[in-house]
């Protein structure tokens, strides 16, 4: 039935009455006049984590309204302006129709292959805010998707409640042109000393996303528990994901729900980077099958935190076939180009094992289309030909251990890093920290953002660097408020180190920045560490 215009009209009105009255700000009249009204603060025009290349403040910037339409045509476009939309429309109650008509006016999401744009490569992205028009432009989809995260900081911190809400919604005028420092910028979620839950691990990877993180480290297995379905190896998710650190019930993924959280990931534009550690950090599989024990007896299931006391049988072949199977099917299931086999700790297996081990699984990953991740003792073996380490020694790691890993580096093994005494989110920020552990000391606000990744690891050759990540390690963590309390503030931080130029590195402008990010983790249900560092504002 086709509805009279004049009517369509009306109903639009009524319905637009009606949403402000259903999101709970009626009381719009009841108000004082609007002179006395507190607006929001404008947020100046890159005042945001992690910080951006260029910044050219200036001009009436855009105001999102009622009237305000997203203009997004092709596929990626239009992803992007959906994500922006369901960020905008509870909050705002307008209703942000998306158009593929061009136009002058508006929310402009911009796909373009112009030279400008290229030159911001895979992930950078252009905002432009008039009082006309708001355009965020970009060769890629991902690089939207970081101008969008852009453009929701710009706005007050209020848009992020899922209720309606008071605007106005403006944001400052002017350029912010951006790209990031580093392509791999990455936080480790530990699903295996405590699980998580899928909508748990979406909430995290939300929380990454809008530091414009692109790596979800996944540490799948450990000694206390196997997460991922195996199907050739049922048992190991099974039993072996049958319990975690402290005797709960545990859990896995089932190959849907891993799936899930990819594809949860990659609509962030975030791949997911699954770890299966070996040879230690066994216990979960060893415990799941006798074969796979040198003595051919099965080690109970343990919920303790130990670490170094378990080992794969080196020796055995049957080893090498699980290892293929695992392998084979994780990568199947993974679109991500690495795939991490961990390497730490491993105590229990003698240096002669290790490198035999290790010299064996390497080649099992290129074969099934994946490059090796592993923790950075895979230099103290032969690390294969594009084998990325991952660094997480700290101020008291040996010598002899950090000349390895440099020259590895020299010799073309490429670093990420993940200093445990700066990077690591599980380490205390004081004494008085109740969750967390304290090995690498204690890891205050101020000593995790202030370290450079080029510099950090002396006569590491500069383009060995791919990136940064935070480790979120869970022996003491078994909620999302326990995760959030120890990421935040430090995920941003850690994210602002992989993502800024580091002529922009500079403490006390990187404090503000970041007190002004806490309205808006409020309005988002985070709680955070007020580190006596930061001049958060009153609540
Ligand atoms: C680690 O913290 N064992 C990589």
């Amino acid at each position: 039935m086709r509805t009279h215009p004049g009517t369509t009209r009306t109903s639009r009105l009524l319905g637009s009455l009606l949403l402000v009255a259903a999101a709970g700000v009626s009381s719009f009249a009841a108000a004082p006049a609007p002179s006395g009204r507190a607006e929001p603060p404008l947020t100046p025009l890159g005042r945001i984590v992690p910080a951006p290349m260029r910044v050219e403040a200036g001009g009436e910037g855009y105001e999102i309204t009622a009237r305000t339409r997203i203009r997004a045509a092709t596929p990626e476009e239009r992803r992007a302006g959906e994500y922006l939309a369901k960020v905008l429309r509870p909050s705002t109650g307008y209703r942000l129709p998306l158009t593929d008509r061009a136009g002058g006016d508006g929310i402009r999401l911009r796909i373009s292959a112009e030279p400008r744009n290229k030159a911001l490569g895979a992930e950078g992205y252009r905002v432009l805010s008039t009082r006309g028009s708001l355009t965020i432009t970009s060769w890629t989809g991902a690089g939207l998707f970081h101008g969008v995260q852009t453009v929701r900081q710009q706005l007050p911190a209020a848009v992020e409640k899922r209720t309606g809400q008071r605007g106005p919604w403006r944001i400052a005028g002017g350029t912010i042109t951006d790209m990031p420092r580093y392509g791999y910028r990455s936080t480790m979620l530990d699903v295996a000393r405590h699980f998580f839950t899928v909508d748990q691990v979406k909430r995290y990877i939300d929380q990454a996303a809008l530091y414009k993180m692109n790596k979800l480290h996944l540490h799948l297995s450990d000694d206390q528990g196997w997460r991922i379905a195996v199907d050739s190896w049922p048992r190991l998710a099974t039993y072996g994901g049958s319990t975690q650190v402290g005797g709960g019930a545990g859990g896995h993924y089932t190959k849907a729900q891993y799936k899930e959280i990819v594809a949860y990931a990659a609509a962030r534009h975030m791949k997911v980077v699954p770890e299966i550690d070996m040879p230690g950090h066994t216990n979960a599989a060893l415990a799941s099958y006798a074969e796979l024990n040198c003595d051919g007896v099965a080690p109970p299931l343990y919920t303790g935190t130990a670490v170094g006391f378990s080992s794969l049988c080196v020796k055995k072949d049957v080893t090498y076939d699980f290892v293929d199977d695992v392998i084979r099917e994780l990568a199947a299931m993974t679109p991500g180009e690495y795939l991490h086999i961990g390497g730490d700790e491993a105590h229990s297996t003698s240096h002669e094992d290790f490198t035999a081990f290790m010299a064996r699984v390497q080649p099992l990953v290129a074969e099934y289309g994946k490059t090796v991740l592993g923790w950075h003792q895979l230099t103290g073996a032969k690390p294969a030909e594009g084998a990325v380490a991952q660094y997480w020694g700290y101020d008291r790691t040996g010598a002899a251990e950090r000349e390895r890993v440099v020259n590895a580096a020299k010799n073309g093994t490429r670093l990420v890093l993940s200093p445990a005494d700066r990077s690591y989110l599980d380490m205390k920020y004081t004494k008085d920290t109740p969750l967390g552990l304290d090995w690498a000391g204690f890891v205050e606000v101020r000593r995790s953002y202030d370290w450079d990744p080029a510099t950090y690891l002396p006569g590491v050759p500069a383009d060995a660097v791919m990136g940064v990540e935070a480790p979120l390690w869970t022996e003491t963590l078994s909620t999302s408020a326990h995760l959030e309390h120890m990421a935040f503030p430090r995920l941003p931080g850690i994210a602002e180190l992989g993502w800024s130029p580091a002529a922009t590195h500079d403490w006390e402008a990187y404090r503000t920045r970041l007190a002004a990010q806490a309205p808006r983790w409020d309005a988002l249900g985070i709680g955070y560490h007020r580190s006596p560092q930061v001049p958060w504002p009153a609540r």
